[in-house]
């Protein structure tokens, strides 16, 4: 196999990772994995079966356990079964916050992570990409935006799925969420030292593709990593 291609994305939630890296994937011809998707599959097995989101050891279980594929277009399938919807409802962005805060549920899903980098050139959106999963990223984004702008976004989001949330609800909701994300003791999210940081805010999605993909086009060159 060759040298595979591994572009990072981290940053907090709404600040358009998702959209960003798949548009990023499509346009480079690499996997796109998003790895928020694996935590969400865990809390909704958790939520199923009634396991507590704090419930450490059967949820590292869960974890090892489970058979989470990505295969494309956005779908997330869990031990065959498409749990692509059900993943985005509100609770279980909220277990899934939960559930990534457990060492043994990161440490189950950083090596699935880490397999899939290795057979593939991937774009991998997350928290932790460049710092734990693959400090040692060709290319490494830290994606941001204010709080409020990533509140609209989020709006957008749930309304193109025909759920009618409030501002206030939902900014209060991203805070929370920021801030268990960053502050646990387990690889926090916080931008890797190398990573290029990428203020979105005022930007559109046409401008903020083409910035990342100058990022990337000025560190790889044809597929290959540019080493001088
Ligand atoms: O990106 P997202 O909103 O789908 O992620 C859901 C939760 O999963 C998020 O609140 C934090 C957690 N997460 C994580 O801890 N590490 C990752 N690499 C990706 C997501």
């Amino acid at each position: 196999m060759g040298k595979t291609i591994t572009v990072a994305i981290d940053g907090p939630a709404g600040a358009g990772k998702s959209t960003m890296a798949r548009r990023l994937a499509e346009r480079l011809g690499f996997v796109y994995i998003d790895t928020g998707a694996m935590y969400r599959a865990i809390a909704l097995s958790a939520r199923r079966l009634g396991i507590g989101w704090d419930d450490a050891a059967r949820l590292e279980k869960l974890a090892r356990e489970a058979r989470i594929e990505l295969p494309g277009g956005g779908r997330v399938l869990l031990d065959g079964e498409d749990i692509s919807l059900e993943i985005r409802d509100p609770e279980i962005s909220e277990g899934a916050s939960r559930v990534s805060a457990i060492p043994g549920v990161r440490r189950a899903l950083v090596e699935k992570q880490q397999q899939m980098g290795r057979e593939a050139s991937v774009v991998m959106e997350g928290r932790d990409i460049g710092t734990v999963v693959f400090p040692d990223a060709e290319v490494k984004i830290y994606l941001d935006a204010t709080p409020e702008e990533r509140t609209r976004r989020r709006l957008k989001d749930l309304a193109a799925r025909g759920v009618q949330a409030g501002f206030a609800q939902v900014l209060s909701e991203i805070q929370r969420r920021d801030e268990r994300d960053s502050t646990r003791a387990d690889s926090p999210l916080r931008q890797a030292p190398d990573a290029i940081y990428v203020d979105s805010t005022s930007m559109n999605e046409d401008e903020v593709e083409e910035a990342l993909l100058k990022i990337v086009r000025a560190r790889t060159s044809n597929g290959k990593e540019v080493t001088s």
